[in-house]
């Protein structure tokens, strides 16, 4: 059994909307909706967990109506890591290791297509990993402070998107591993990493952008304005 997490527990507190951002509408659907969708249309997927902000869950439950994947939602965590561990915590109680890979998604990156989710659980069921991830374009280097300690290789860098897709029982095991730690960590692939496991990176999706800041809601805007992502 494969199983969508869309984690949608956050603040959204860098938008400056008045509420979190999952329930932005872009032309009458929330970016959770959008999300949502993705996930359901999925040929893959078979069951979706959703990770809601507890002082927003019936908020949360109407954009799941009429969602037939969607099999529950809970309460997330502070952070995202522990909102995740939610849901991996939630999976193992419900259907233990008869769910062979999980896929993990920001309910903030809506524009991702299905054939990408598609794609990340094909690789994960061959690989045990598959994470979305863009090459830089920038220079990149490595400050302190104000001054540059050290140049990096740009072909070496790379900047993670999701899904992050992974064999259920290892991903798991790394988190539970870290399970004291989880608010250093920044994503799935990081803990999985630490954990010691092979991460598997697949090439990410230019406009698989995460709405974080006032500026990407207009950028989102822009983008169906010009056709370049359907909602
Ligand atoms: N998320 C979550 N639980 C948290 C924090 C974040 O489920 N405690 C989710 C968000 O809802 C989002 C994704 O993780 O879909 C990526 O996080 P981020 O972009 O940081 O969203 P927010 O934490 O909501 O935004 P901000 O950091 O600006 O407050
Ligand atoms: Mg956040």
């Amino acid at each position: 059994m494969n199983v969508g997490i869309i984690v949608a527990a956050g603040k959204g507190e860098r938008t400056k909307l008045t509420y979190p951002k999952q329930f932005y509408q872009i032309l009458d659907k929330s970016l959770l909706r959008i999300a949502l969708e993705k996930y359901e249309y999925s040929k893959l997927i078979d069951k979706i967990i959703v990770v809601a902000n507890e002082n927003f869950m019936e908020k949360t439950k109407k954009e799941c109506y009429g969602i037939n994947k969607v099999y529950d939602i809970i309460k997330g965590g502070d952070s995202r890591q522990e909102s995740v561990f939610n849901g991996l915590k939630y999976i193992y109680n419900v259907f233990g290791f008869d769910v062979s890979i999980v896929s993990i998604h920001d309910a903030a990156r809506p524009f991702v297509s299905i054939d990408k989710i598609d794609e990340s659980i094909e690789i994960a069921i061959k690989n045990g990993s598959a994470v979305l991830a863009l090459p830089e374009k920038n220079s990149v280097s490595h400050v302190i402070g104000d001054v540059i300690d050290k140049i990096l290789d740009r072909n070496e860098i790379y900047l993670h998107q999701t899904p992050q897709t992974f064999d259920f029982q290892k991903l798991y095991k790394a988190y539970m591993n870290f399970e004291n730690e989880l608010k250093s960590f920044t994503d799935d692939a990081s803990i999985f990493h630490k954990a010691g496991n092979f991460v598997r990176i697949i090439p990410g999706e230019e406009y698989n952008i995460k709405i974080t800041t006032d500026f990407d809601i207009k950028f989102a805007k822009w983008l169906i304005k010009e056709g370049k992502i359907n909602v």
